[in-house]
């Protein structure tokens, strides 16, 4: 078996915020441009990821339109993706442009969803409560998030969200976090195949051993907020270097996580390896 069969890796990439376009003192900022060095970025990694999730805020204000131009990009990705939804996102219009993304259609009409058919079992949550920017797990949402963990206990699985299930101890994005953690904390220490879950929505970087699991925030690919412990009224958009995950699956080693930056960088002539310091 080749190396390409023994690994499966998965794009995390989140928070695009279409249709804003944020001023720098060095000048506006497009974000839609951000998602357009996104996809060039995931389509230049060799090997290329088998999938890209892709884990809300899609577009900034739910429009339509913006809907449609990130749709214009992510069609760019040499390989599937998958959509959740965050607190900018609006189900209605997210179906109506990716009407071909079967998954989204569910009964209940939450935009939840498992995908069977990959090595690492996928499954996806709707943390998206309209109207507010908290993030919410009704009973409804639980209950699907228990059924669909209880009919493969031993199915190694990773669950991506929008919303972090953790406090990051920055307390404004803290104020705008998960409600009822503490009920999907029960359901994740009940199955420990659980081997992550990754969010987005906080826009940095962090992660946790958090019920049994680790839990991840991915920055966003488009803009970033200050890391700030201190309560503050507001955050101002900030211009860190944006970045994806990439999770490596490998069942003799398990689930590693790398973040990646988002170019283009610039590379420099090796010196080789040098000699080691001699003692
Ligand atoms: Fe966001
Ligand atoms: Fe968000």
């Amino acid at each position: 078996m080749d190396s390409s069969d023994r690994y499966f890796t998965i794009a995390q990439i989140s928070d695009f915020h279409v249709g804003r376009v944020i001023p720098f003192p060095s000048g506006e900022v497009d974000l839609f441009n951000q998602l357009v060095r996104t996809v060039d970025c995931l389509n230049a990694l060799d090997p290329a990821p088998d999938v890209v999730m892709v884990t809300g805020d899609l577009v900034n204000h739910g429009k339509l339109d913006d809907y449609r131009r990130v749709r214009s990009q992510l069609g760019r990705l040499l390989m599937p993706y998958y959509l959740a939804a965050g607190n900018h996102d609006q189900r209605k219009s997210l179906i109506e442009v990716f009407n071909d993304h079967s998954y989204l259609k569910t009964s209940d009409g939450f935009l939840h969803y498992s995908l069977e058919d990959k090595p690492l079992r996928i499954v996806t949550l709707d943390t998206l409560e309209p109207g507010t920017h908290f993030g919410l797990l009704c009973k409804t949402r639980l209950d699907w998030l228990e059924r669909i963990l209880s009919e493969q206990p031993d199915r190694p699985t990773i669950i991506f969200m929008h919303h972090p299930p953790f406090e990051t101890g920055m307390p404004y994005p803290d104020s705008l976090g998960m409600r009822g953690k503490q009920a999907l904390g029960e359901i994740i220490r009940r199955n420990p195949q659980v081997e992550a879950i990754s969010s987005g929505h906080s826009h940095r970087d962090a992660s946790l051993r958090w019920n049994g699991t680790i839990a991840y925030t991915v920055p966003s690919s488009s803009f970033s907020y200050k890391l700030e412990f201190h309560e503050v009224d507001d955050l101002d958009p900030l211009l860190e270097p944006i970045a994806c995950r990439i999770f490596r699956w490998d069942p003799s080693v398990g689930l590693v996580s790398h973040l990646n930056y988002i170019g283009p960088y610039e590379y420099g002539i090796t010196e080789g390896v040098p000699e080691p310091p001699s003692a």
